[in-house]
């Protein structure tokens, strides 16, 4: 195929503003799926992403699309998720396109994840075509919405479309301005071979299946290549793109995306990033690699039952290799026992992880409250991060503590500004930037420490604006803070799991709060529960739980068995989820007590 037939494109859009509905409507005015294939949403394979309407995983398809121009164009769509903890996902599919098509929901306009994705498209020197979806709902703002990309993006929006990819309205029109608007790839087919690995993934008939992107050259089934970053070598077992089924075919040329197997063990040895090349003529250099993604947010995972563990660390390798992304390592602890300590890129991330655990892998998981990673310099001149409070040194032996902060950017309506700076403010915010991006809306950036961020920032920010808002944040790296570590202690013995690393100046109020919280959370049983919270061996908080006055059974006055037999398995049931610590019983809510307080 001439590399001047083919286009290779992502859609890019805030979260709902409707990509994967047009995704489909392509698939479909392309002939690639018959009526009886089709189902909702088609490259959402996964039934966890199904439900939930998001995307996890990239996908990418290749479409032939016969244009009005009467030639027949090969268009690669590659498909990205669009919520903020997969950005690095997003980014990855990018570099492997020419161009990339901004889905912009034409009633709510703008959101902080379509500026996120526009300036990803932006460093990747993608050409962006716009694309006014929704235009069927009646509170549809065309006019607005293109002048707020005009003024906001600063993109020309002269090819813009006006679509509603739920009713297929001007579809048509965006598969020609792709062939326009995108420029086609630059490759040849006859130099060395380079190709970018942009995605890989576990596929438990095929193996280890690698999404590459061919800048030049041309690959083939049985050609001997080498990955440069790993230096290892394979033979070729097959090339093939996606329609969006697997289908073989014989060389992948430059220009073009599609998958490759070969005979490879671990995902760890084709790296995303990585370039493909021939071990004879090989290409001089590598492609531009991506940056390794770092896990931001961390949580312990315990089993609720201790004989659970092994069946833990299997479903942890398990889902470790399809994301690479997610990390762990054995942690034990006092209070909860054997189990894991997890890094996740953002908050969804470890939600889902949480989910798939318990649903594919029928596990009951205490999760501890989610926490970042610090940066600590000891006294002796030693540095080292610290992912989890209890790993960190004493007080005095700290001279440097530092923090990650964000730079987050958060979209609302007018009328709830107030609220929303508020909550910034609280949150130990630095205000970098206000400004109104049409009549109503207004775009806000603040400086923020992720660990502010990471207990239900989002949560909050949605209650205070009822909804109309969207948050979008980037790292922007470690400063120096003033943090100190807080304890509880539940009749005494010091709960590690539920020790926390908080600002001084939050220290009392969050420790007045939590062991109220607490004290709310755990259940009264035969006898009193101290719960106090401590900065070092000072206590600065307590609250106690009073002991039950009656027996249980004693309601059954000795009589009936089987209810005697009913009232304890219904006390069993109840200690599901529950962790004994010394010998009163915790609930898995109390050790997420702290995303519950304020
Ligand atoms: P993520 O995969 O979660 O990032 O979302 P998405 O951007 O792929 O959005 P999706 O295609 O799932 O659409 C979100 C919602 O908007 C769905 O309920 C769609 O049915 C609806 N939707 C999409 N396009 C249109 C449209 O043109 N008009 C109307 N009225 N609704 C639409």
């Amino acid at each position: 195929i001439d590399p001047k037939q083919i286009r290779n494109f992502s859609i890019i859009a805030h979260i709902d503003h409707g990509k994967s509905t047009l995704a489909d409507r392509f698939l479909e005015m392309t002939g690639l799926v018959s009526d009886r294939e089709k189902k909702a949403q088609m490259l959402d394979d996964m039934d966890l992403e199904r439900e939930r309407g998001i995307t996890i995983k990239a996908r990418s398809v290749t479409l032939d699309y016969k244009a009005q121009d009467g030639q027949i164009y090969q268009f690669n769509l590659i498909d990205t998720p669009g919520h903020v903890d997969f950005s690095y996902e997003v980014s990855r599919s990018l570099a492997a396109c020419e161009g990339a098509i901004l889905v912009v929901d034409a009633a709510q306009g703008v959101e902080a994840q379509t500026l996120a994705n526009v300036y990803l498209a932006i460093e990747n020197d993608l050409q962006l075509l716009p694309v006014l979806n929704k235009i069927d709902l009646p509170s549809a703002q065309p006019d607005v919405i293109l002048e707020q990309i005009e003024h906001v993006i600063g993109l020309e929006t002269d090819d813009a479309c006006l679509i509603s990819a739920k009713t297929g309205q001007g579809v048509d029109e965006v598969l020609e301005a792709v062939i326009r608007v995108i420029p086609p790839p630059e490759g040849k087919s006859e130099s060395p071979l380079q190709a970018l690995i942009f995605d890989a993934w576990f596929d438990s008939y095929r193996g280890l299946i690698i999404l590459v992107r061919v800048f030049e050259g041309r690959m083939a089934r049985k050609d001997k290549v080498r990955f440069m970053a790993t230096g290892s070598e394979y033979d070729i077992d097959e090339v093939g793109i996606f329609t969006p089924k697997m289908a073989k075919v014989d060389s992948l040329e430059a220009g073009q995306v599609g998958y490759v197997i070969a005979t490879i063990k671990t995902l760890d040895e084709a790296r995303v990033g990585d370039t493909i090349t021939h071990v004879k003529n090989s290409c001089e250099s590598p492609l531009a690699g991506f940056k390794e993604t770092k896990p931001m947010v961390f949580s312990g995972l315990y089993p609720t039952e201790a004989a659970d563990y092994a069946s833990l660390r299997e479903a942890l390798d398990k889902l470790q290799i399809n994301d690479s992304s997610f990390v762990f390592e054995p942690e034990t602890s006092v209070a909860l026992g054997f189990g894991f300590r997890c890094g996740f890129l953002g908050l969804l991330h470890m939600e889902i992880i949480q989910e798939r655990l318990e649903r594919e892998f029928n596990l009951d998981l205490v999760t501890t409250a989610p926490g970042v990673a610090y940066r600590v310099t000891t006294k002796s001149g030693e540095t080292m991060m610290i992912e989890s409070p209890s790993k960190l040194p004493g007080a005095g032996d700290i001279e440097v503590f530092e923090e990650p902060y964000i730079l987050g950017t958060i979209l609302t309506n007018s009328e709830f500004v107030g609220g929303v700076l508020k909550l910034c403010e609280e949150r130990r915010g630095i205000q970098k930037k206000l400004e109104y991006v049409s009549e109503d809306r207004i775009l806000i950036e603040y400086e923020l420490p992720l660990n502010e961020v990471v207990l239900d920032f989002y949560d909050k920010l949605k209650s205070v604006s009822r909804g109309y808002s969207s948050f979008d944040y980037h790292v922007e790296g470690y400063w120096a803070s003033n943090l100190v570590k807080l304890d509880i202690l539940v009749n005494g013995d010091l709960v590690d799991a539920l020790s926390l690393i908080v600002h001084r100046d939050k220290a009392q109020s969050r420790a007045t709060l939590l062991t109220a919280k607490m004290k709310e959370l755990i259940p009264r049983q035969m006898f009193d529960i101290a719960i106090q919270a401590a900065m070092g061996a000072r206590i600065v908080a307590r609250t106690t739980v009073k002991a039950l006055r009656k027996n249980v059974l004693a309601k059954c006055y000795g009589g009936d068995i089987s209810r005697k037999r009913k009232l304890l398995e219904k006390q069993k049931a109840g200690k599901k989820r529950m962790k004994a610590v010394g010998n009163v019983q915790i609930p898995q809510d109390a050790f997420l007590a702290m995303l519950k307080v304020d």
